[in-house]
């Protein structure tokens, strides 16, 4: 039996349910093409907004690794090294949405099955800002775009009405979600920042509003590493750096932990999971905690002759996934989508070797 890997997620049908996150794979038309060609379901471009960009004088992103002999981590090349993580500080797409449109167009027109999920930001706290949102959200699904991603997570922000900045405030994420579903009438997804406590709380007002999906996690606040020997941050200008984002293996088990706690709180909701996807394995790890779409951002990046989309990745998750369907006899994703979700208890509700332990209280409650 041929095995087919379509999932319907928030009501589009994709191919595989294998996507590029927003990022450089996805920073333009020539990539995005290159990544189709590989195979992967969907992209969600990388962030389009309306307000100045330019980035830092310097690297943007940097790749650790660690290794078995002496086991730091560490972008220096060294022999015998595996990836342990991204490091980045770069900002949304520097390419204008007047770029970005003619382009977007032509990427549908020649791949309509694939899924084209823009991932737009724009300010917060005023009409214009609210105004802003609509244009993006107008602009982009005129030109053929399936969905939206709204990034309410960047880590990268001096704007306070921006980004991760806005990402618990509760009136935000409604006035921005209302702004934008007055305009369109498309899937609407929500990237939010696995950086705070009350992520859980904001994905549900968010889903109140009108999210159809969360997508977590953005990558997690951290600082690159100070060289003992040179005394300087592997990455820095002028001496100075400031508080970027980790992705890549390094965040897997927090992400699933964030993922597992939103599924957790709202089951019937959708959720695209990212954080750390390398193959297979990680992969299915977040659809067993309820994920019903996978992100890819690292690992795609780190892979060398793929012009950093990915092109033996995409092949190998949607041959492992068929080949694990096949062999466990299922029809898809969904078989055994959220099957570890109700396996995360209270530490107290793991069995101890006495009959005896309330949880750390003298009695039972
Ligand atoms: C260099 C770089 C740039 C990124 N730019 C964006 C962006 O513009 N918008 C966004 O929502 N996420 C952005 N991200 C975050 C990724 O989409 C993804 O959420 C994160 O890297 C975790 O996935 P990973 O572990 O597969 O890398 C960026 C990540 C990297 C490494």
């Amino acid at each position: 039996m041929a095995i087919d890997l379509k999932t319907n997620f928030t009501g589009l049908e994709f191919v595989n349910p294998f996507v590029l996150a927003s990022a450089p794979p996805t920073e333009s038309k020539a990539k995005i093409m290159k990544a189709f060609e590989a195979g992967w379901g969907g992209v969600v471009t990388k962030t389009i907004g309306l307000h100045p960009v330019e980035n830092v004088a310097g690297p943007k992103t940097i790749y650790q690794r660690t290794g078995e002999e002496k086991p730091y981590v560490s972008r220096n090349k060294r022999a015998n090294t595996v990836s342990h993580s991204s490091w980045n500080w770069e900002l949304i797409s520097d390419q204008p949405l007047e770029q970005w449109l003619p382009d977007l167009k032509e990427i549908k027109e020649a791949y309509p099955d694939r899924m084209v999920i823009a991932s737009i930001m724009a300010g917060a706290g005023s009409a214009e800002e609210m105004k802003n949102w609509q244009t993006l959200a107008t602009s982009v699904i005129g030109v053929g775009c399936d969905a939206l991603e709204l990034n309410l997570s960047c880590p990268h922000m001096d704007r306070k009405d921006m980004g991760a900045h806005i990402a618990n405030d509760e009136a935000v994420i409604r006035s921005v979600l209302k702004a934008v579903k007055e305009v369109v009438d498309v899937p609407v997804w929500v990237k939010l920042t696995p950086s705070t406590s009350s992520f859980v709380e904001a994905a549900g007002v968010a889903y109140d509003a009108g999210a159809d999906c969360i997508s977590l996690c953005n990558t997690f606040p951290s600082l690159p590493l100070m060289d003992p020997e040179t005394m300087k941050f592997e990455v820095e200008v002028d001496g100075l750096v400031t508080s970027g984002g980790q992705g890549g293996l390094a965040i897997l088990n927090q992400a699933l932990q964030k993922v597992n706690s939103l599924s957790k709180a709202y089951p019937d909701q959708a959720i695209s999971g990212i954080g750390g996807i390398k193959g297979f394995r990680e992969a299915f790890n977040f659809i067993v905690h309820g994920a019903g779409n996978l992100q890819v951002c690292t690992a795609a990046m780190e892979e060398k002759g793929s012009g950093g989309v990915g092109i033996k990745l995409i092949q190998e998750l949607t041959g492992d996934l068929a080949d694990y369907l096949e062999r466990k006899g299922y029809a898809s994703i969904e078989d055994f989508r959220g099957i570890a979700r109700d396996r995360i208890v209270e530490h107290s509700k793991i069995r101890r070797k006495s009959e005896d332990y309330n949880g750390g209280y003298a009695q039972s409650a």
